[in-house]
């Protein structure tokens, strides 16, 4: 097995810089999640990875091996992609085998033992003679998967490959990638937008905005150093909102919004006084305090009451008619009345606000 190690990549498709300077090592054995919004470049990454797209700079190693003049099939990887791509005439044992008939000169014997291996692996021996359409979504995608796996390959490569599943199904499967891959000792890049998928795949997370690493780090390293307000804001649930820098004191923060809001949060960079600052705060942190000694509180008005995961929340709407849900063990309340919701400084961020 291998690393995988991409130094100073670019990519320039139709003279639009695609990927601009990336740099990124995933370990041997890793199971690598890269995140990011909609175009931000993660397939293209991938196909960079696989060798489906030429760099116009940078190098890609496997291990100490220079690949980035190999052509695809000589990189030794398995490829997933969110649309199965399965053949439908053909059987889902067809669909393992015709990958095997290509890519090496294995005997009709070896293959049918190969084949059953991966199968069983992914718990889809009984599905062997079934067509893709006799199969459920969740099926076609394991089916892709064992496509991806048969010929043994030393890297895996995964482009959203759940994101045409319902939830349930989804989190299930994710869950068996991981065990899958773990057992198998692969080194594997799983692309998804979805933050709760990668933190449950990844053993790290990369971050990937506008063609650009904007960080690397595990799961809560992201989520409690973001080394900027861009992967603050992405990581999370967040309220963010602007305000100005009115005092600090000891990397806190004194930000003052407005007269029924003013908070305070760790400094996450060098601000000075009076100038302006966004300020980003984990929602899953704010409670409704209704003391009036706070510090650091945002008022707003009560809504109505709500109830999820086993907490009794509160809908509260602020002065600009943002709503928010938080944590209120008030049984009663009356519509209208206001609230006082604590906002605790340790849980709160707040970053220059960039133009
Ligand atoms: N062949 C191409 N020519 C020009 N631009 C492209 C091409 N392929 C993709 N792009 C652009 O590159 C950016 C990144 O695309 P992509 O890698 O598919 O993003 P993601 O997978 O993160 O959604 C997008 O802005 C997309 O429009
Ligand atoms: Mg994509």
């Amino acid at each position: 097995m291998v690393s995988i190690r991409l130094e100073n990549i670019e990519l320039t498709l139709n003279k639009t810089k695609i990927l601009n300077n990336v740099d990124l090592e995933i370990f041997d054995k890793e199971l690598f999640a890269l995140i990011g919004p909609s175009g931000s470049g993660k397939s293209s990454l991938l196909r960079v990875i696989a060798g489906l797209e030429k760099p116009s700079r940078g190098r890609i190693f496997f291990g100490d091996k220079d690949v980035t003049n190999l052509t695809s099939q000589k990189r030794k990887i398995g490829m997933v992609f969110q649309d199965y791509a399965l053949w439908p005439h053909m059987s889902v044992k067809q669909n393992l085998e015709i990958v095997l008939k290509s890519s090496s000169k294995m005997s009709q014997e070896g293959r049918d033992k190969r084949i059953m291996e991966v199968l069983e692996l992914l718990r889809l021996e009984k599905k062997i003679d079934e067509r893709p359409n006799r199969l459920s979504g969740g099926e076609m995608q394991r089916v892709a998967l064992g496509r991806a796996l048969v010929s043994n390959p030393s890297i895996l490569l995964m482009d959203e490959p759940l994101s045409n599943l319902d939830a349930k199904i989804r989190e299930g499967l994710s869950l068996e990638i991981v065990k899958m891959v773990k057992q198998l000792g692969i080194t594997t890049i799983f692309v998804t937008h979805d933050q709760e998928e990668a933190n449950r795949i990844g053993d790290r997370i990369g971050l990937i905005f506008s063609g650009k690493i904007e960080q690397i780090g595990y799961p809560d390293e992201l989520y409690y150093k973001p080394s900027s307000n861009n992967t603050a804001k992405f990581i999370g649930e967040n309220f963010v909102i602007n305000g100005e820098l009115a005092g600090t004191d000891e990397g806190y923060a004194e930000v003052k919004i407005e007269e029924r809001m003013q908070v305070e949060g760790k400094m996450m960079d060098k601000i000075s006084e009076g100038n302006p600052v966004e300020v980003i705060i984990r929602t899953g942190s704010l409670a409704i305090s209704d003391t009036d000694n706070n510090r650091s509180y945002i008022k707003g008005k009560f809504i109505a009451k709500r109830f999820s995961k086993g907490e009794s929340l509160s809908a509260v709407e602020l002065s600009d008619g943002t709503i928010l849900t938080i944590k209120d063990d008030k049984e009663k309340r009356e519509i209208g009345e206001e609230v006082t919701i604590s906002v605790d400084p340790g849980k709160t961020m707040v970053f220059p606000l960039k133009k």
